[in-house]
């Protein structure tokens, strides 16, 4: 497929959902600096929207953390970060200015004179690099230290913005542990900053594919007639990771996959290809028709969670022929640990749209391949020419690569050339990277610009993340009640358990291959 509209106009994939307003200049306050998520995807996310020309110059880079460290140390820290983890390579001029731009402040989190030094530095840059008194606050730190920052930026006003000038805080995952550990935040949160303020990221939602998802569904005529029960036998999404734990064991062995993934990214993608149209495309209208979709999941509650979600944790195998070790021997993981690494779960969306289409979701570490699809199955012609004595003959599935390799296929049935009549499936086929012959922008870079342009639309609002929350919590609470803790184990460097494959035999259907 070629993209031929973008010789007659501009191309949405590349312009944004809607006409984004102009990201404006502005302080950009990380707290939390030193670890790893402001090493490896901030700075380098930031850096490529500066060389791509799409920052204010005057965006100042504002580090707070506990550590002592010196402007000129920490910019160093981050310039060799940025060098490794950018998707572009670095240039020294763009690194220079921008280099400039990057500031250390020291601080506790529980000490109030902390933000009131934070505070008149802000007050600087705006004087010296004309940031205009807007800040965007970014909290990369655990959600326990929420309650002490928020209180603090409150207490010293810079909650709040002088007239024409603008105060937001985006707020990483995880978002709560269960629902009401998530009402908690929300209220810790919103005693500082108002709804409008917040943007609690969801890095999927960043994804160009995953943006395109909306297009794909509602800027073509094609699909959305046969986008329903009547011609979709089923949906599948997966999201599988060759990666272990990889250091992370002291948050994930509390949390699992099904926290982790399934509550926030895997259910924001589950909305984006099952939700309404929205009546337009500001960020309410949208969150408005993903929230239905949540609201709308059944609720797998007790014995049903047995029969409907599968929970597995890798045991040890090999990755690309590579041993890798179990995930009860990865470093700083309880070796006893009951957590899943791996779920597999059958669900319904019990709406008009919907009743009766299965939506199997998978999601794993320590798989034999890394990818997010999402693929739409749909039900097989009518067996009365070509199937009709053939009932082998395969569903058309259409397949939206999330990563790698973004792009879309359709499957079809072709009649092998020749004299005789056979039939064999053939794909349709776009790619991004031969289409569009440009890298798409990571995540982050999308969802920091949307934040300093005050859309919306990419976050979750607040009610989508309680709804989510009230569909896992029984799920957790019946993994509880249950003796081993419903938990099978697969090696490393397999699909997942037996039980994910059987899951979906009982109902005739198997996992697509990735
Ligand atoms: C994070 C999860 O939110 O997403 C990780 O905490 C996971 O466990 C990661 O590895 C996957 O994101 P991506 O963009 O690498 O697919």
């Amino acid at each position: 497929m070629t993209h031929i509209a973008e010789q007659i106009q501009p191309n949405p994939l590349r312009e944004g959902l809607s006409t984004r307003a102009v990201p404006q200049p502005c302080s950009v306050v990380i707290f939390g600096a030193t670890g790893d998520l402001t090493h490896r995807k901030l700075v380098p996310a930031l850096y490529n929207l500066a060389a791509d020309g799409e920052l204010a110059p005057a965006v100042s880079v504002v580090c707070v953390a506990r550590r002592d460290k010196t402007d000129e140390g920490f910019r160093k820290e981050l310039e060799e970060a940025t060098r490794k983890f950018s998707r572009q390579n670095v240039r020294d001029e763009i690194w220079k200015t921008f280099g400039q731009g990057i500031f250390y402040h020291r601080t506790e989190f529980h000490d109030l004179n902390g933000y009131k030094t934070l505070a008149d530095r802000l007050a600087q840059l705006d004087k010296e690099r004309g940031t205009r008194g807007n800040r965007l606050f970014y909290l990369a730190v655990a959600p326990d230290q929420f309650d002490d920052i928020l209180t603090n930026l409150k207490q010293v006003g810079l909650n709040r913005a002088a007239e024409g000038s603008w105060a937001r805080v985006i707020v990483e995952k995880p978002f709560g542990t269960d629902l009401d550990s998530a009402r908690e935040l929300n209220r810790v949160v919103n005693n500082s900053f108002s709804e409008q303020q917040t943007y609690r990221i969801d890095h999927f939602l960043g994804k160009e594919t995953a943006q395109n998802i909306l297009v794909l569904r509602f800027a073509n005529a094609t699909f959305e007639p046969l986008w329903n029960t009547r011609y979709i036998d089923h949906v599948q999404i997966t999201a599988g990771e060759t990666l272990g734990v990889e250091g992370r064991a002291g948050y994930y062995d509390k949390s699992g996959a099904l926290r982790d993934m399934v509550q926030n990214h895997l259910l924001q993608l589950l909305c984006l290809i099952s939700m309404e149209a929205p009546t337009d495309l500001s960020a309410d209208s949208v969150r408005d028709e993903k929230v239905k979709v949540v609201r709308s999941l059944r609720r797998i509650v007790s014995r049903a969670v047995i029969e409907n979600v599968v929970r597995g944790q890798y045991s040890s195998g090999a990755i690309n022929g590579k041993p890798v070790p179990g995930y009860r021997e990865e470093q700083g993981v309880n070796p006893q640990s009951v957590t899943e690494t791996y779920v597999a779960l059958r669900m319904h969306i019990d709406d008009w749209r919907w009743a009766d289409v299965p939506v199997y979701v998978r999601v794993g570490k320590r798989l034999p391949k890394s990818g997010t699809e999402i693929s739409v199955h749909f039900k097989k012609a009518p067996p009365v020419l070509f199937n009709k004595e053939s009932v082998t003959l395969d569903q058309n599935v259409l397949v939206v690569r999330i990563q790698p390799d973004e792009g879309i296929s359709l499957r079809m049935q072709a009649k092998i050339p020749g004299t005789s009549l056979r039939i064999e499936p053939v794909k349709m086929d776009f790619h991004y990277g031969t289409s569009f012959g440009k890298p798409s922008p990571e995540a982050y870079e999308r969802l920091l610009l949307d934040a300093m342009s005050g859309d919306a639309t990419l976050f979750a609002r607040r009610d989508e993340v309680e709804e989510a929350w009230s569909f896992i919590d029984p799920i957790e609470q019946e993994w509880q009640n249950q003796k081993d803790k419903a938990l099978y184990f697969y090696s490393a460097g397999s699909w997942g358990p037996d039980e994910a494959d059987e899951l979906l035999a009982r109902d005739g259907r198997a996992w697509r291959r990735l």
